[in-house]
């Protein structure tokens, strides 16, 4: 494939060799080699018009361990404060020789505009409430290295799916590679109409604690707040005693079952500080293998030697 754009740009065998590569990088990364020269004289663009920590930071360590030239590029002091558009911006980022573009935007299918602006490969780093296709990749890596096998695994996704990009990347991939996903939440947060648009074969369920015992994995979403203008939201303390993931109902999943949040998160709200930092979390590990999973997909993407 030239781009990603979405998760459902993945087969089932590009996934996964998606994920034999991360796991390979890992393994060169974790011994003495810490630079490979797979990218040497490409250029990776990283542009930025919505706010990131995890996603810019890997991205960017990504392409560095891949010896490719980098360049950081976020509207917040640039020229789209003076009105210039996506096209135009793209356009300067072609003049420059871009071999891939990395790009976070609030708008929903900006990638996909992109993409007919650039002769490089785009990569969506997250489009409004659309998708975050290697966010769901660096998941799946995760489940799989955890739990050894994505095939058959019980995944819950919870809280608010309404306005999450992870949670739609997420069902996508997980779906392609044989995981069972149940969509758990408020039902003004997780719409049966919304639920069919992510995918026919996932479940729906508003009962987080008749969920948790037969999970493998439980993903927390967080919360977004600044979304909740347009649906009925209840306080915080009722979301948190309906749908929070605390200490006592960590208890009720089955002692193999993992914790998992994409971050940043609202600790207190859709996942207790205790249950964030246990054992059984691997939101810090996620983060890791974060970086594994983008420079397998700029590799791959790029055509790396
Ligand atoms: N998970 C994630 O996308 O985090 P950032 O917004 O910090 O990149």
């Amino acid at each position: 494939i030239k781009h990603l754009r979405s998760a459902a740009d993945l087969d089932a065998a590009t996934a996964t060799l998606i994920l034999d590569t991360a796991a390979e990088m890992a393994a060169l990364s974790g011994r003495e080699v810490k630079k490979l020269p797979a990218l040497r004289g490409r250029t990776v663009v990283n542009l930025f018009y919505e706010d990131s920590t995890r996603t810019r930071i890997s991205f960017e360590a990504a392409a560095k361990r891949l010896s490719a030239d980098v360049i950081n590029f976020s509207a917040k002091g640039s020229s789209v404060s003076k009105g210039e558009s996506l096209k135009d911006t793209a356009l300067t980022l072609q003049a420059m020789g871009a071999d891939a573009v990395v790009i976070r935007h609030s708008a929903s299918g900006a990638p996909h505009r992109l993409a007919n602006w650039v002769d490089g490969s785009v990569v969506n780093a997250g489009d409004g409430t659309h998708e975050h296709p290697t966010q769901a990749l660096l998941d799946a890596y995760t489940m799989r290295s955890r739990l050894g096998r994505l095939d058959g695994l019980k995944v819950a996704i919870v809280g608010d799916v309404l306005h999450s990009r992870v949670a739609r990347s997420n069902v996508l991939l997980l779906t392609t590679l044989g995981a069972q996903v149940t969509l758990v939440g408020p039902p003004t947060l997780i719409p049966l109409d919304v639920a069919a648009a992510l995918s026919e074969k996932t479940q729906v369920s508003y009962d987080l604690d008749a969920v948790l015992p037969d999970s493998d994995v439980v993903m927390m979403l967080r919360v977004q707040t600044e979304r909740m203008q347009d649906s009925y939201f209840p306080s915080a303390r009722e979301y948190s005693r309906r749908y929070g993931l605390d200490m006592l109902r960590m208890r009720k999943l089955p002692e193999h079952a993992i914790v998992m949040h994409p971050g940043p998160m609202n600790r207190g709200m859709e996942i207790a500080p205790e249950v964030a930092d246990s054992p059984r979390s691997t939101i810090v590990e996620q983060v890791a293998n974060g970086v594994s999973v983008r420079m397998a997909v700029l590799y791959l993407l790029l055509g790396g030697k």
